[in-house]
């Protein structure tokens, strides 16, 4: 699929001010710091479209791009980050929960994880609270750039071995690199595919 045009329409943190348009949707979701908003400036050709930072925390609210003027790219906070207050991480959990249970037209959510790391609680967990929900899925290996293949690879496949402990099959998985583009086709024609339009 090729990107014509992106825009940034509008951030809040309430779902029910999230655009009204029946329009398909696909989220960005992850820890802080995995490369959220850096895989949506990738994947649509912007530099400076979504905010990005070596500090995690960047991406504080619910953003919603506009894409090729007929569905919707959402970067989302990251969740699991430490130096946030107490208070201000029950609020991302909040509204993020409230995003994913309340947000009909979303038809995929990209669970980003960072392919250097060993699968983290918290990102599994997320994934079992989606699945409960029945909110689909599927999972992008951030980063790649910084690893060579071969360790790309165990990694990728510990990680698989992981998942099997709680999936009957592993998840739809693309594995990318914002750095290099790697992962760009296949994230958009995955797109493509289900964007029922
Ligand atoms: P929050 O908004 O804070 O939750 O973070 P985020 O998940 O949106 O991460 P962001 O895109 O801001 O990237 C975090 C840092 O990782 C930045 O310094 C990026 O330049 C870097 N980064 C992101 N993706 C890649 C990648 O594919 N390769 C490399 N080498 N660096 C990356
Ligand atoms: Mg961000």
């Amino acid at each position: 699929m090729k990107i014509d045009s992106a825009t940034f329409i509008i951030s809040n943190t309430d779902v029910s001010r999230c655009p009204k348009e029946r329009v398909p949707e696909y989220a960005f979701i992850g820890r802080s710091n995995v490369g959220k908003s850096s895989l949506i400036n990738m994947l649509t050709n912007h530099k400076k479209l979504a905010k990005t930072s070596g500090k995690p925390g960047k991406t504080q609210l619910i953003n919603h791009f506009k894409i090729n003027d007929n569905w919707f790219l959402v970067d989302l906070p990251g969740y699991g980050y430490a130096s946030v207050s107490k208070t201000k991480r029950k609020d991302f959990q909040r509204f993020i929960k409230d995003y994913f249970l309340q947000r009909e037209q979303l038809v995929n959510t990209f669970v980003l994880v960072d392919s250097r790391h060993a699968p983290q609680k918290i990102d599994l967990e997320f994934m079992e609270f989606l699945g409960e929900n029945g909110v689909p899925f599927s999972i992008i290996f951030t980063k790649a750039d910084k690893l060579g293949s071969s360790t790309l690879n165990k990694n990728i496949t510990k990680y698989k071995k992981e998942l099997l402990k709680t999936w009957e099959s592993v998840p739809m998985n693309f594995t990318t690199s914002s750095e290099s583009g790697m992962g760009k086709d296949e994230v958009l024609n995955f797109i493509h595919q289900t964007n029922e339009l």
